[in-house]
């Protein structure tokens, strides 16, 4: 099929759904049977797929849910989370299998197999517990992504310490709240990393986040030298190569209980400080392992596994870090930005690795779309069999993109749906069952239990809309807020009695699969009538000559909310885009799509849409512009010039009605 020009109806009325290739039906790690499986029975489902993992102990319970909504899983059962992601593979004779095919921003590459990986592991767990590191101590990671990343990661979990990585685009503030809240003993950090082809120094953020002893639980900090630039040295610092090249590289690991404290990554929410949420040592690993196994396909013989996320986030730590080496998959790598030097270096990655499975998320999807078809183009992309995508709903538009340009029309397009507090993946199609449909997450994964609810927590029928909840606890579930069961209660478990609320509105379609419509807060009110952001949004972007498009709704005198569009033009789309015309076009556009209530009071034409560093949309401040107000705070936007070029536009987009 090949449809990408074909103008989308409704979502709802959406009739494109894409097979799975014969081939990949055949060989699929999972079928469609595992869906009965689970059904018949959930919990023993899930301990066959502990059973994928090496454990010292075996469990005497699979969950105690006793005490909602703390659960425990795998009660009683012990195992080490690094030895089960490096160590054991490395035993069964794999140990010159390929983990990291890791490649730099400035070029410089290193590959490191598994037997490597467990020297280097080694090493730095005995250099944290020579620094005094124990079972049960927080460490805080701030790295670029360089191997000594997910080598700390493993370095810790090894040792029983807690990790707590902090995406290093943070700022000092941030990174002094999050250590404090944690009460990390050490910190292990680099003088910098590369970034659009310069060095961006991360030391220097450290030193002012620890300065005036605001940070009184840090006892050390440890420094990987990766871009040789100078930095100010403290009695407290000690350089990575001075403290772990000199270790053991041997290290007998010992097993902790199933519910140990693996890590806490922050998330921002919208409201208060950040919510450190909590994973646990074996149902994390376990759902990890079996999400990335079936929802990919992996065959860790023959698969090069790519994640393009940074590993600051959960996505890189559940499938950068432990779901594939859990796996004992092949993964790649890269530290830097998708256009440096060029942008075709994420394309020429593929080529070169031949990379089978890649995933990414909708924002960069649509950067791509916006630079043009012709750059995946000059690049050989045969080698890829499955795509997915994670962060946001993907828009049709781009799910089609993405499957014909990147995947030349022949690989599945898995959309997975998740959050940090979830830990691993939820709701997604399977690539050797579902004949997915673009935009749509589909199903509820084998052992998953989600459902669509109203208001009173009933279910909805099919055709019908409201709040994506989870009706059982799941392996991979947060635990908690680190430090605050009241506030992970009240934020998750209070919205709908027994439910876990995700804030995420959804339709179910007529079929019964589900179509995520982002968050809650981003629904608008105009006239009487729900609309989604995302639907608007998905229905510009299926205009042959729109890249990306944001969507708020902005107070109105008449309809409650009006619709105001950003909509970002193609890179092919040229001049045309720059005319009264094309704004009229567009609006025409989505009341067709979607009908006229749905068409935008307002569209502006922009440059660029602000974004978090996470890639996802900032509508509060597009609100801010749609409503002439001053902007409010622009800390988390990747880039603050952003809102500059957006204001700059303002005049040439004057309201139409
Ligand atoms: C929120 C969680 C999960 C890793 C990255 C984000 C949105 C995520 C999808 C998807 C629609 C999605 C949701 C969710 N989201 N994936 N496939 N379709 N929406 O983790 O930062 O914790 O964000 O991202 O709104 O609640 P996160």
């Amino acid at each position: 099929m090949s449809q990408s020009q074909e103008t989308l109806s409704n979502l709802l009325q959406e009739t494109r759904r894409f097979a799975p290739p014969a081939e990949l039906a055949e060989t699929a790690n999972v079928t469609a049977e595992a869906y009965e499986e689970a059904n018949a029975d959930r919990l023993g489902f899930w301990a066959r797929q502990a059973d994928r993992l090496t454990w010292s102990k075996r469990w005497d319970t699979v969950l105690d849910w006793s005490n909602p909504p703390f659960a425990k899983w795998f009660v009683g059962g012990e195992l080490n989370v690094a030895y089960n992601c490096v160590d054991r593979h490395v035993e069964a004779g794999l140990g010159d299998r390929v983990a990291y095919h890791w490649e730099g921003e400035p070029g410089d590459t290193r590959t490191i197999t598994y037997a490597e990986l467990q020297r280097e592991v080694s090493k730095a767990a005995n250099a944290l517990l020579e620094l005094g590191v124990r079972k049960g101590d927080r460490v805080a990671i701030y790295l670029p992504m360089i191997p000594e990343l997910p080598i700390s990661m493993l370095a810790c979990a090894r040792i029983g310490a807690t990790h707590s990585v902090v995406f290093g685009g943070f700022s000092a503030d941030a990174l002094r709240t999050r250590i404090n809240d944690a009460q990390a003993k050490v910190v292990i950090t680099a003088d910098g990393g590369f970034r659009r082809g310069k060095p961006s120094a991360l030391k220097a953020i450290v030193d002012e986040a620890l300065k005036d002893d605001s940070t009184p639980s840090v006892e050390r900090v440890v420094v990987v030298r990766r871009t040789g630039e100078q930095i100010a040295e403290n009695p407290r610092d000690v350089w990575w190569h001075d403290l772990v090249d000199r270790q053991s590289d041997q290290h007998t690991p010992e097993a902790f209980d199933a519910e140990h404290p693996l890590y806490i990554l922050y998330t921002s929410g919208t409201t208060g400080k950040p919510k450190g949420i909590l994973h646990t040592a074996g149902g994390y690993l376990t759902q990890v392992a079996y999400t990335h196994y079936a929802v990919f396909d992996l065959k860790p013989e023959t698969d090069v596994y790519w994640c393009s996320a940074d590993i600051g986030w959960v996505t890189g730590h559940s499938y950068i870090v432990y779901g594939p080496l859990a796996n004992g998959a092949t993964s790649v790598i890269y530290e830097g930005t998708p256009d440096t030097p060029h942008k075709g270096r994420w394309w020429e990655i593929i080529q070169k690795y031949k990379v089978t499975i890649f995933y990414t998320a909708p924002t960069a999807i649509r950067t791509f779309m916006k630079w043009g078809d012709d750059i995946p183009a000059q690049f050989d992309l045969s080698s890829l069999r499955v795509l997915g995508s994670v962060g946001e709903p993907i828009n049709p538009e781009a799910y089609v993109w993405y499957r014909q340009h990147i995947g030349g029309g022949r690989c599945p397009v898995v959309d997975t749906w998740w959050q940090t507090e979830t830990g691993a993946i939820m709701i997604s199609p399977l690539p050797g069952v579902t004949a997915a449909k673009p935009g749509a997450a589909m199903r509820p994964l084998p052992g998953v239990v989600a459902d669509v609810v109203d208001d009173q927590a009933q279910s909805v029928p099919n055709g019908g809309g409201g709040f994506l909840v989870l009706k059982e606890p799941w392996p991979a579930m947060l635990r908690t807020i680190w430090g605050d069961d009241e506030r992970y209660v009240k934020t998750y478990w209070s919205r709908f009695d027994g439910l876990y609320f995700a804030g995420d509105g959804a339709k179910r379609d007529e079929d019964g699969d589900i179509w995520l419509l982002g968050r809650v807060d981003d629904v608008m009110l105009v006239s009487g009538h729900n609309i989604s952001t995302t639907e608007v949004e998905s229905a510009l972007v299926s205009h042959p000559k729109v890249a990306e498009a944001a969507v708020v709704g902005s107070t109105d005198p008449v309809t409650g909310q009006a619709i105001v569009a950003f909509v970002i033009p193609r890179g092919s789309a040229g001049e045309e885009v720059e005319g009264e015309g094309f704004v009229a076009e567009l609006r025409d556009h989505v009341a067709k799509t979607l009908g006229p209530i749905a068409k935008p009071r307002q569209i502006m034409i922009v440059p660029e849409l602000p974004k978090t560093r996470s890639g996802k949309i900032m509508r509060r401040l597009l609100r801010d512009v749609a409503e002439n107000r001053s902007l409010g705070d622009v800390t988390t936007l990747t880039d603050s010039s952003v809102m500059d070029l957006i204001r700059a536009k303002l005049p040439s987009a004057k309201p139409e009605d």
